[in-house]
């Protein structure tokens, strides 16, 4: 049975046999090749999608939080705390629970997903709504981590990255090498920072070869690596990078220059029609944020940056289409309402 990133890729993690392993079998998610959009983006490339909406609390973030929450146990913590524009919450709220640590978490007041919100709940984290945005929220953390015996958890806790560097671990792992291009969402900027350090260590032991270009990707109204400044007042329907001010910026801009990669934007529009392919000719259900790695391509795509190009993309889908509900209903027609009579429906569907 698959035993969790810290068990499987221990040698490569800053764990020894003191570290209490607080897992819930996280990673192991699959990697799906994508015929349709392959064949949007170019004649000799295959896309392959990294669904890490199938983690136990629906994203990325328990690759980083099992190795967080684990060494937040090891030092004898008894509080940890984050800031979140959701993701992250749910996971510290489950890892918290299955530790029995006391967790806390800010959240920007009226700007994150209902499945997200619901999670932090259940599973009996302290959630506080502050009317301001997640640069507020993380500014706040810091400040309160740093006063008090509470352990920050946000990607700015080292073990965060350590964890969720196992993602290119695994893709090496399946493909037999790195892709030629990592294609991922960019927020706060943690796991472009994480992917880029797991490519590296892995072609530094000598299991892969090469090292992908990395292609990270901003929504436009929250861009500021691209815009080269923070943005006041973020906005953009993909609320888990909805982020002005991300705190590993000058590690996102290291992977792109030392991949000779590249970090755009992708507009809301663009985000959206990602999502709806996913969904549709796919058949993978990710949140509006994780279809930015997709976006990206289709936009760079069309302006021939893969042309006469040979290779791979892995596309990391980093968050599960339940967590936002609210954002599929409202982007695609609604159910047909009719009586409960057999004509009524034949005729509906053209019989
Ligand atoms: N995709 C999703 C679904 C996310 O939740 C996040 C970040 C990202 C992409 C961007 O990753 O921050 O490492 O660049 N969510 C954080 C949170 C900020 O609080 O859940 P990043």
């Amino acid at each position: 049975m698959w035993k969790g990133v810290i068990e499987e890729y221990r040698k490569f993690l800053p764990v020894s046999d003191k570290t209490p392993a607080v897992t819930l079998k996280e990673g192991n998610t699959p990697l799906i090749f994508a015929c349709h959009i392959s064949s949007l983006i170019g004649d000799d490339i295959e896309v392959y999608l990294k669904y890490e909406g199938l983690n136990p609390s629906g994203s990325f973030k328990d690759r980083g939080m099992t190795m967080a929450i684990s060494k937040a146990l090891e030092e004898g913590s008894k509080v940890v705390m984050c800031a979140s524009t959701g993701n992250t919450s749910a996971s510290a709220a489950a890892y918290s629970a299955k530790a029995g640590l006391k967790c806390v978490v800010l959240i920007p007041e009226g700007n994150i997903a209902l499945g997200k919100l619901s999670q932090a709940l259940i599973h009996g984290s302290k959630v506080i709504a502050i009317k301001g945005n997640f640069d507020d929220a993380l500014e706040l953390v810091k400040e309160i981590t740093k006063k008090y015996p509470i352990t920050l958890v946000n990607s700015l806790n080292p073990y965060r990255i350590e964890g969720q560097k196992t993602g290119s671990f695994e893709i090496c792992d399946v493909l037999g090498d790195a892709p030629e291009f990592h294609a991922i969402p960019v927020g706060n900027a943690g796991n472009i920072t994480a992917y880029w350090k797991g490519y590296k260590e892995y072609k530094a032991a000598g299991i892969s070869r090469k090292l992908p270009r990395m292609l990270g990707f901003q929504a436009e109204g929250a861009a500021p690596i691209v815009l080269g400044h923070p943005v006041k007042e973020p906005k953009t329907i993909a609320t888990a990078i909805k982020i002005g001010n991300p705190a590993s910026w000058k590690q996102a801009e290291g992977a792109r220059d030392e991949s000779n990669g590249l970090i755009d934007m992708v507009s809301d529009d663009e985000i959206l029609a990602a999502y709806k392919i996913l969904a549709s000719k796919e058949g993978v259900f990710v949140e509006p944020a994780s279809a930015t790695s997709v976006a990206g391509i289709l936009k760079l795509a069309k302006k021939g940056f893969f042309k006469n190009v040979k290779g791979r993309i892995v596309c990391v889908l980093t968050g599960h289409g339940l967590k936002d509900p609210e954002r599929a209903i409202a982007s695609i027609s609604k159910p047909v309402s009719l009586e409960p009579k057999t004509d009524a429906i034949l005729e509906e569907i053209g019989l």
